[in-house]
């Protein structure tokens, strides 16, 4: 974890840490985090802290190193947590000296997170949980759509060809609904509808072409799927790039943002008269879900940089990554606003789907994408879980009616601040529409 430079020490917010609750039934009253600073160009920061609960009853001390490849006021950490959870009940006070205290458990684990603005800390266990919703980050797809009936929905599943939207696409077909598959590459998609198939003969699956770094493509799906007569319940923008060296859309737009964010900006704006008739037919209120990521909050300082777009001279290919999934949060939160005042039966909300190591995301870094087959895959999410909390904002009937809010673990959760700022969300809307409107 990095804090910025000053000498003195931080003292970091309570509302932003879950405990883990797995290891305490116990309702904590307060957290105290202390982050010594780090040095001006060191990145390693240890960091330990202790919950206190209501009378002292439950104690959890967890030392904890965190080490961050970055330096800097939004960056990334991953740490071990040594996790000692002792409750102070009295009964040991003789026989422990008079100190009280009895250890529960003992426990190694391990968590990943972000400083933020503000110095302020998102993180999550990676094996965390259970959150309001019932579900953690060891939920898997199937568990969290466990006896829904999809039938009679008709999803859109960007890049379904692999990764979370394979998985999302074989567990909407579990459930019954009949699965449009948009992809780029047709061979890929072939097979991973034969095996969806194999394993579910039922399944109903259409493949159809998409290349979101190509407007033309767009337009051309788009108009496809119209003419198909298909109706649309379910949009899942979940097709993305990450971290590429500076590359150019067909249209010319740095790759991250023109595929992640513009590709998706412009299809749902070509397929939103589609679901709006289909929620008005069916009575079934629409839903879409954008595919975003906890690495919006590496996003360059000012969030999007309109006037720098394709700037090669400042590239970065994290924040660039980082700028296109606060697109993503921002073009649901301003969607959901639009419904809301149209009236329209149509929710928006955004999520991160976790770390899944094991999906072809880290294609353009081999060495780590190595590493992560290899090591991080062991205490990471998989796929099955990588595409729960898709699957639950999608399908689940706990989500209806809830719109412009960001999902993680199958639990509502905090974006950044600049994913909430509205009119951000604006500018980024008017910017995209001037973007996709001239080709
Ligand atoms: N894995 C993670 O740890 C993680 C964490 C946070 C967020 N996410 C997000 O989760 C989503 C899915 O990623 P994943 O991890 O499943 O990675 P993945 O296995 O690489 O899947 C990405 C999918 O997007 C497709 N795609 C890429 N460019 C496209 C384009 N121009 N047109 C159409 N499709 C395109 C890919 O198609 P091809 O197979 O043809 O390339 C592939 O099917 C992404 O939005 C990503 O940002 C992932």
């Amino acid at each position: 974890m990095v804090t910025d430079s000053s000498p003195s020490t931080s003292v970091l917010s309570s509302s932003v840490w879950a405990p883990p609750s797995a290891w305490g039934g116990c309702r904590l009253r307060h957290l105290v985090v202390v982050a010594l600073p780090s040095t001006t160009t060191g990145s390693g920061i240890p960091v330990h802290g202790h919950m206190v609960t209501s009378a002292c009853r439950l104690v959890l001390w967890f030392p904890y190193v965190g080490l961050s490849p970055l330096h800097g006021s939004s960056s990334p950490f991953v740490g071990v947590v040594w996790c000692h959870h002792v409750v102070d009940d009295g009964r040991d006070a003789a026989a422990q000296g008079g100190r009280g205290g009895r250890a529960l458990s003992t426990k190694l684990g391990f968590k990943l997170g972000f400083v933020g603005e503000s110095n302020q800390i998102s993180e999550m266990w990676i094996f965390g949980r259970k959150g309001p919703s019932g579900f953690s980050a060891c939920s898997t797809a199937e568990e969290v759509t466990q006896g829904i009936d999809g039938t009679g929905l008709t999803a859109i599943v960007t890049g379904a060809s692999s990764g979370i939207g394979t998985e999302t696409t074989r567990v909407l077909a579990l459930r019954g609904v009949h699965v449009v598959m948009a992809v780029r590459n047709r061979d890929t998609s072939g097979k991973v509808k034969e095996a969806i198939l194999k394993e579910n003969p039922n399944a109903k699956l259409d493949v159809m072409e998409l290349d979101l770094g190509s407007m033309a493509s767009v337009r051309k799906f788009a108009s496809e799927y119209k003419s198909s007569g298909l109706p649309l319940n379910l949009l899942i923008n979940n097709a993305g790039v990450m971290a590429p060296p500076f590359m150019l859309t067909q249209d010319n737009l740095e790759l991250q943002f023109g595929t992640n964010h513009i590709g998706h900006f412009l299809l749902t704006n070509l397929l939103l008269e589609t679901m709006k008739s289909t929620a008005r037919e069916s009575q079934k209120e629409g839903r879409i879900v954008n595919v975003s990521s906890e690495g919006h909050r590496y996003a360059y300082r000012e969030g999007v940089r309109f006037d720098k777009i394709n700037d090669e001279s400042s590239f970065s290919p994290m924040s660039a990554y980082g700028q296109s999934k606060l697109a993503n949060i921002l073009h649901a939160n301003e969607l959901a606003k639009r419904f809301k005042e149209e009236g329209v039966e149509i929710t928006a909300n955004s999520l991160h789907p976790g770390a899944i190591p094991t999906t072809k995301l880290l294609r353009h870094h081999s060495i780590i994408d190595g590493l992560a087959n290899m090591v991080a895959k062991y205490f990471m999410k998989d796929c099955p879980q990588g595409a729960a909390t898709t699957c639950y904002v999608a399908l689940h009937p706990q989500v209806k009616g809830v719109s412009g809010e960001y999902f993680s673990d199958s639990n509502l959760a905090k974006p950044s601040a600049l994913a909430k700022d509205e009119e951000l969300a604006k500018k980024l809307w008017d910017f995209s529409v001037t973007l996709t409107d001239s080709k």
